[in-house]
Parts: C-alpha cells; sequence; structure tokens
C-alpha cells in the first residue's frame, strides 16, 4: 500500500477530499507533508489545537520564516504596512490579548439574541427568490440564492449599497483564492490587488458614515467604546472587509453544501421537511458532513508532542506550521459513529468543527446558521418534489469548499 497522502495537487483530493482524510486519519494521523507543514486529522488533535494556548494564530509573527514559501514576501510586506499603520491585523490573525480586545469590542453585535432579531428579513429575502422561481418551476441554487441571500444580509446589516455586488463577490473569491494551499506567486497578487480595491471601495463608505450614523452595524462599530478602548481606523476597515468576505464567501457553501447533501439523501430530507424540530440538528449535521471551511492553521509557540497510530511521538518544532483539518475531525469515528452518513438526528451533530473552537470560534455562527436553516427549510417544504435537474458544478477549492452550480427543478 502506497503511504496516504494530503495532496491539495490532486485533483481527485480536491473533489471528494473525505476518502483521503480517512486514510490519513487511521494510518498517518500526524502527517508530515512534503510541503513542510504537519497535517492533523484526529478530532481530538484538532481540538486540542485550536483550544491550546501554545498554539499562535498570528502567523506572521511566529512561524520560522522560509524563503521557499511564497507567502514569505507578501508576510514581510504586511509586516512592513502594519508597522507604517497602514492596515491592520484582522482579528482572524490575532492571538491574545490583542485578540481578546477587538473581539470584545465587535461581538455584542453577534450575540444570538441579535442575530434572531433579522429573521423575518432574511424570510423575506429567501421567499422573494422562491416566488420568482416558482413561477419557471427551476433555478440555479448558487446564483439565485445562496449567493444573493447572505451577500443582502450582510450588506444590510452594515447598511452598503449591493450596487458593485460583482466587484465585490470577485474581491473576496480573489481573497479566500489565496488561502488555499496550492496558491502560487500570481494568486497572491491576485489577492492584494483584491485586498487594496476592497479597501479602497469601503473606505469612502466608511468615512462618509462618519458624519452620517445610522442604526446599522458599521454605525455601532464606529461608535463601540470599552472601558475607554475603540478600534483604530485601520482595525476597523480591515475587520469591515473580512465581516464582507467572511459574511457570504462560507454561508453560500453552508447553502449550497447543504442542498446537495439533501438531495443525494431523499429519505432525510422528506423526513426534515415535515419535522420542524429538527430544525436546528440538522444545520449541524450539515456543517459536520461537508462544511464549507475545510482546514485551517496554527503554529506552535514551543515544540509539542502528538501521538502517532503505533502510540510512538511525534514532535512538532515550534514555529512549524500545523494544519487543522476540520472536515476531517468532523468525520472521526471516535466521536461520530458511522461518520460518514448523513443523520439529521444525529444526537452529537453539535461537537462538529465546521467553525473551529477556542477563542477564535467563529463570530458569525449564528448568522450563518439562521440563513442556512431559513434558506433550506424553506426551499425544502415548499417545493416537496425538489431535484436535481443536471451536474453540480464546484468550486475547485479545498479551504473554502463549495458547489458553484446547483441546478434544480422545483
Ligand atoms: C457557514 C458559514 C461559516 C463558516 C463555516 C465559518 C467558519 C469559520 C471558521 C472555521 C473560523 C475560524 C478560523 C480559525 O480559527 O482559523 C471563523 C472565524 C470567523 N468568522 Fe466565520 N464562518 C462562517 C460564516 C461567517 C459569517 C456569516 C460571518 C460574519 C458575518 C463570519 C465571521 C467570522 C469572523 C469575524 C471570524 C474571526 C473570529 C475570530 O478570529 O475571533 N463567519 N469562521
Amino acid at each position: 500500500m502506497t503511504a496516504p497522502a494530503f495532496n491539495p495537487f490532486d485533483p481527485a483530493f480536491r473533489a471528494n477530499p473525505y476518502p483521503f482524510y480517512d486514510e490519513l486519519r487511521a494510518h498517518d494521523p500526524v502527517h508530515r507533508s512534503p510541503f513542510g507543514f504537519t497535517v492533523l486529522t484526529r478530532y481530538d488533535d484538532v481540538a486540542r489545537t485550536l483550544r491550546g494556548n501554545e498554539f499562535a494564530r498570528d502567523i506572521e509573527a511566529h512561524v520560522t520564516p522560509d524563503p521557499n514559501d511564497p507567502r514569505q514576501a507578501r508576510r514581510d510586506r504586511l509586516r512592513e504596512r502594519i508597522e507604517a499603520g497602514e492596515v491592520a491585523k484582522s482579528i482572524l490573525n490575532l492571538d491574545p490579548p490583542d485578540h481578546t480586545r477587538l473581539r470584545r469590542l465587535v461581538s455584542k453585535a453577534f450575540t444570538p439574541t441579535a442575530i434572531e432579531r433579522l429573521r423575518p428579513r432574511i424570510q423575506a429575502l429567501v421567499d422573494g427568490v422562491l416566488d420568482v422561481a416558482a413561477e419557471r418551476g427551476s433555478m440555479e441554487l448558487v446564483n439565485e440564492l445562496a449567493f444573493p441571500v447572505p451577500f443582502q444580509v450582510i450588506s444590510d446589516l452594515l447598511d452598503f449599497p449591493t450596487d458593485r455586488s460583482d466587484d465585490v463577490r470577485d474581491w473576496s473569491q480573489a481573497l479566500t483564492a489565496s488561502l488555499e494551499p496550492t496558491v502560487d506567486d500570481d494568486g497572491i497578487d491576485a489577492a492584494d490587488r483584491a485586498s487594496e480595491a476592497m479597501a479602497a471601495y469601503l473606505h469612502e463608505i466608511i468615512e462618509d458614515r462618519r458624519t452620517h450614523l445610522g442604526d446599522d452595524l458599521l454605525s455601532a462599530l464606529l461608535q463601540v467604546e470599552d472601558e475607554g478602548d475603540r478600534l483604530s481606523p485601520a482595525e476597523l476597515r480591515t475587520f469591515v472587509v473580512l465581516l464582507y468576505v467572511a459574511g457570504h464567501e462560507t454561508t453560500v457553501n453552508l447553502i449550497g453544501n447543504g442542498t446537495l447533501a439533501l438531495l443525494r439523501h431523499p429519505d432525510q430530507m422528506r423526513r426534515w421537511a415535515t419535522d420542524p424540530s429538527l430544525d436546528t440538528n440538522a444545520i449541524d449535521e450539515l456543517l459536520r458532513f461537508d462544511g464549507p471551511v475545510q482546514q485551517t492553521v496554527r503554529v506552535p509557540m514551543v515544540d509539542v508532542e502528538y501521538e502517532g497510530v503505533d502510540g510512538s511521538s511525534i514532535v512538532v518544532p515550534k514555529g512549524q506550521l500545523v494544519m487543522t483539518v476540520l472536515g476531517s475531525a468532523s468525520h472521526d469515528p471516535a466521536v461520530f459513529d458511522r461518520p460518514n452518513d448523513l443523520l439529521l438526528d444525529r444526537p452529537n451533530a453539535n461537537r462538529h468543527l465546521g467553525f473551529a473552537a477556542g477563542v477564535h470560534y467563529c463570530l458569525g455562527a449564528s448568522l450563518a446558521k439562521l440563513e442556512a436553516s431559513v434558506a433550506i427549510t424553506t426551499l425544502i417544504r415548499r417545493f416537496p418534489n425538489l431535484e436535481l435537474s443536471g451536474e453540480p458544478g464546484w468550486r475547485d477549492r479545498l479551504t473554502i469548499r463549495g458547489v458553484d452550480r446547483l441546478p434544480l427543478s422545483l
């Protein structure tokens, strides 16, 4: 048998990584990749790494510099711009105590109660899309529902115009493409250009809002104060870019991948359509089964030890990147019975790691779940004969995994 590998350059791996994860988890769960990082595929190792204080998310500050890594030049450029005060690190790339400070300033807007208030608006948006599709008897789910609804919701929340949604979508895609392990220099340059274009576009809106405060999240962030502490202009801009990108790039895939999973398990879909008591658990199960974010990274700040399959000790040295494969952890048979089956009433579905864990646990989790729940439940209840009317198309991505075309007959 050949040794199992984590090879994001293999199209078969990108098309369906789960059988590869199963192999790695069973035979080489602490896998030294030839790409220079260590790949963790067991639930316990991933959870411990995401939660442990000895691991950093601020890669620029803690990774041992590697001149052969295409990201290194970018890290150096970014460091210079941060030192010049032009940009700020995002909440996602900070460690405590800086992370704690930023997270405290922004978290109030994302509590489950604050988010639940958006339900009627989300429902109205979904109904509007489905009314149009119902007339036609068919729809393409991603472009008609899965992208526009979360995009409109995050734009509403911030009170942003949506007239440049195509540009914003392109910029967001260029930015998230740079998270792929296969990214090359061109991909990194494209992400930098997109980031600058998006920041310039948002800058104007933010500056205008300073003098026209309203009842929206951006106005709240401009005014937020906690024990005399405030967001700096660069912090605010970076946070808004992250919200805008995270606010729709991922949720689109939860709606798309989730609907496809249901279409491939029609008994589960029919059961859910008639049983609203499944609504909360079913969304967790869809996140577990085929979540939009497959992996993230951490850097140990001390040498750390993991256990190999044979009980041997595997030490990852301080400063060497560790990849935590969320999609694999959520399919670990040590935690989930029959992990490759979709079971909407699975008792521990909410232990999935699709939103990561620890201090960086997804800030938008309540919003993403609400949007997906309204979109999917409305779709399957309104159209009991829902079926695929053509081949699904996939974005050829691994870090953020999702369908980009899902033609449906209603
Ligand atoms: C299904 C949809 C979503 C998924 C699967 C998802 C997944 C994740 C994951 C895995 C992380 C942590 C990454 C890490 O630890 O390295 C994260 C962080 C984050 N997410 Fe989400 N996300 C989703 C939707 C959203 C939405 C809708 C928003 C905002 C409107 C959002 C905002 C954020 C923010 C701000 C962080 C950084 C939190 C921090 O560092 O403290 N996400 N998300």
